[in-house]
């Protein structure tokens, strides 16, 4: 399948390139972003980038995930990621950064919702599952804005250190 494009009114997202590497570090290594996220170390390390990348195509080309770099269509700066991970049997997992310079404009909100129409209707998949640490409510409200449905508390290790702590799930199911 072609490289996968999402475009929306202020944003622009598209496959992960190497020269995306610098400005992920910087953005991602950011405590703030490895604090309430499960993937993301802390200190950054300085090849991480480059390897996620890498991952990045071999996974769209195994049908695997499909991650995104997000950009302001106007200016082309990086602002973040979207992905939706561990694509399998019609579902896959929402997740999710914005770089700290770049919170509260409604990024988020807007590449989300994008990126649930592309999961259902360009991916066909039947099912979206979302989760987010409980003491990190903003991303609550970016899933609500997107069309999610809150199913309850659960617990799960999470943010740099790996702590369990409990976590808000959620979930999207296509047409309902
Ligand atoms: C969660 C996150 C993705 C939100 O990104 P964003 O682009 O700022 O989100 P939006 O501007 O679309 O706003 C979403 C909601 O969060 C709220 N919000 C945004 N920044 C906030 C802040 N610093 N403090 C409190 N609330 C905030 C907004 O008010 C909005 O809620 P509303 O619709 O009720 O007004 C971003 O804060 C982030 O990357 N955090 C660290 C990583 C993370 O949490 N990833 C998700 C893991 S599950």
């Amino acid at each position: 399948m072609d490289e996968p494009r999402i475009e929306t009114q202020r944003l622009l997202l598209r496959t992960p390139q190497p020269e995306d590497a610098s400005e992920v570090q910087r953005l991602a290594g950011d405590f703030r972003i490895a604090d309430v996220t499960r993937s993301i170390p802390h200190p950054y390390p300085p090849e991480l980038a480059q390897r996620w990348i890498e991952r990045c195509a071999e996974e769209w080309a195994s049908g695997a995930a499909a991650n995104f770099i997000i950009t302001e269509a106007d200016s082309g700066k990086l602002v973040g990621c979207m992905a939706l991970k561990d694509i399998s049997r019609g579902e896959a997992e929402v997740g999710y950064w914005i770089g700290v310079p770049y919170w509260s404009r409604g990024y988020a909100s807007e590449a989300c919702n994008a990126l649930v129409d592309f999961a259902f209707r360009h991916l066909r998949l039947r099912r979206l599952h979302a989760s987010h640490l409980a003491r990190n409510p903003q991303s609550g409200r970016v899933l609500f804005k997107a069309g999610f449905r809150h199913l309850g508390l659960g617990h799960a290790a999470c943010g740099s250190q790996g702590k369990v702590e409990p976590v808000e799930l959620y979930e999207q199911v296509s047409g309902e």
